[in-house]
This record gives structure tokens, C-alpha cells and sequence, in this order.
């Protein structure tokens, strides 16, 4: 690809910034549709941020994807939050609208489409559990609900969050709850899909958050881990005759549904998985 006067930029914010896929994975995806736009990442302490969101309009820049330690902070600097990233209570992504820098979050719906296009694994009516109860907990708990999950349950060490989350979640006709991980065997064994999205499974050796014999035959579990592919979580689920699904799906369509953002165009994701694998 050429970069010239009418190159349009988008990128990622972070700190540290330089272990993200983000680029590779988009300007793919940009030189493969042939589209004259370029993705930076841009390496932005904490107290550079507001001056870095106010320079994108300075700059002309099409969009931003926000990663750690971003996503919270960055949303006092933005003009619009749109639902999903009010709920959620973060941002991943940002985009130019009228002048007006609008935030918005696509995690939890990456991770919803990823299951539903990769997978063919619909959630409506699923009983799903979520171990922890952090922000990617909150963007696929946000996400599940949207997309008709029948029973949803939060797990965490420490339980009093994972209550907390359950309790900001009540929605009518489902049975929302949160508990410790301690309690969870019931709700382990009983669920159609069991989700990862602690850090518990990036290092090696690293002892399993549940009693693997809770994960029975022909459930589905899932972690949103991508570094390891195959995490432990999911070396056990497979021995025990479940359906495992690694984190590579959410990365690639969380950027996809981003990518839509910012190019109006149906995201190629094929091309953006393979420059991940
Ligand atoms: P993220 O935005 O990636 O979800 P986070 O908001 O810091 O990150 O949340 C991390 C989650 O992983 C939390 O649920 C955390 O549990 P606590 O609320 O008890 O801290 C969980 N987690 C992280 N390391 C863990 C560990 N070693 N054992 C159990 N849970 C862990």
C-alpha cells in the first residue's frame, strides 16, 4: 500500500501498545479491499490521553481502538457514549461522526459473533457461566444478554464483585446471578456454555480456577485467552468430550466489527484471522 495525501489514519492507544495484533490484523484488511487507509499504534501514558483523543480531530483521524489502560478514562474525553459502552462502562473503540468523537464498544459483541459466524452457536436461550468479573466479563456478560441468554451467572474469586455485576445486570425473564468460584460446581456442571475471561491460563502452570471433572460431555467452553491458543481450561474441557473455543474468534471479530466502524464495509475476516495465526 501507498500512503499519499489522501491516506485516512486510524490506530490503537494503549500502554504499552507494542504487543497488540491490532495493526497487522487491519491494515490486512485494508490492503486487501484496497482501501487507501493506514492503522498506527500510538504508545499514550495516561497523563498524555486527553491531549491524543483532542488531536485526532486536529488530525482528521478516522478512528482509534482504546486497550489497556485506556477504556475507562478515555471516556470523560469523547463528545458521545453510545449504549453499549454506557453499559459496559468502557470504550474500545472511537469514531468520527459530524465532528464529534463518538466512543463505542465492540468486546462483547465480537465475542457474541464469533461464537454465532465461526461456531454456528446461537445464545438464545443458552445458561451460560462467566468466571470473573471484570471489564471483558461486563463486555460478554452486556453482550449475552442482548443476545437472548436464558441464564446467566457470574462466578469470581472474589464473589461480593461478581454480585455486584449479577445486580447490574437484572433483566426481566432471566435469572441473572452472581457467586463465588467456590460455589459454582452446580452451575458449572448444569450450564450450556462455560466462559473464561480472567487472566487465569496466559502463564504456564498456572493451577485451573474450577474442578475440571465440573465441565461435562458436550458442553461448550470458551476462553477468551489467545496467548496460549489451547490455555489449560480448555486442554481439560477437550478430554472430557466438551466443545472448546479458544480467544483467536473475539479478537478477530471484536477488530472486525470495529473495522465496520470505520470503513462502512463488510470486514474481511478471513484475511484478518490468517495474519493472526
Ligand atoms: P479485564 O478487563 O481483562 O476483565 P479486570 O477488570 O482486571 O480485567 O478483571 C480481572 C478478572 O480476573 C477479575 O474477575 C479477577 O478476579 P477478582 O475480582 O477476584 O480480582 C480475575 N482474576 C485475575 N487473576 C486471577 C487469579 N489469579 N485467580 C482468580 N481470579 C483472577
Amino acid at each position: 500500500m501507498q500512503i499519499n495525501g489522501q491516506t485516512s489514519v486510524v490506530g490503537i492507544i494503549g500502554d504499552p501498545v507494542n504487543h497488540s495484533r491490532s495493526p497487522q490484523m487491519h491494515n490486512a484488511a485494508f490492503n486487501h479491499l484496497n482501501l487507501n487507509m493506514v492503522y498506527v499504534p500510538f504508545h499514550v501514558r495516561q497523563e498524555s490521553l486527553g491531549q491524543a483523543i483532542k488531536g485526532m480531530k486536529a488530525l482528521g483521524m478516522v478512528g482509534l481502538n482504546v486497550t489497556v489502560p485506556h477504556k475507562i478514562e478515555v471516556m470523560k474525553y469523547l463528545d458521545e457514549i453510545s449504549p453499549a459502552a454506557g453499559i459496559i462502562g468502557a470504550v474500545n473503540t472511537i469514531y468520527v461522526h459530524d465532528n464529534r468523537l463518538i466512543g463505542d464498544n465492540t468486546d462483547g459483541h465480537g465475542f457474541v459473533r464469533a461464537l454465532a459466524e465461526d461456531e454456528g452457536i446461537s445464545i438464545t436461550g443458552k445458561n451460560v457461566v462467566i468466571l470473573g468479573s471484570g471489564g471483558s466479563a461486563r463486555a460478554i456478560g452486556y453482550a449475552l444478554l442482548k443476545n437472548g441468554a436464558s441464564r446467566l451467572i457470574f462466578c469470581n474469586r472474589t464473589a461480593s464483585r461478581a454480585e455486584k455485576m449479577a445486580e447490574s445486570f437484572q433483566t426481566p425473564g432471566v435469572f441473572v446471578a452472581g457467586m463465588g468460584i467456590i460455589d459454582s460446581m452446580v452451575e458449572i456442571t448444569q450450564s450450556d456454555i462455560l466462559i473464561n475471561t480472567t487472566s487465569v491460563g496466559m502463564k504456564q502452570d498456572e493451577p485451573l480456577l474450577i474442578n475440571p471433572a465440573w465441565i461435562k460431555k458436550g458442553q461448550i467452553v470458551c476462553d477468551i485467552i489467545y496467548s496460549p491458543l489451547q490455555t489449560l481450561l480448555l486442554q481439560e474441557a477437550e478430554k472430557r468430550g466438551a466443545r472448546v473455543i479458544n480467544g483467536l474468534g473475539m479478537l478477530v471479530h471484536q477488530g472486525a466489527l470495529s473495522f465496520e466502524i470505520w470503513t462502512e464495509h463488510s470486514a474481511p475476516v478471513e484475511v484478518m484471522r490468517k495474519v493472526l495465526c
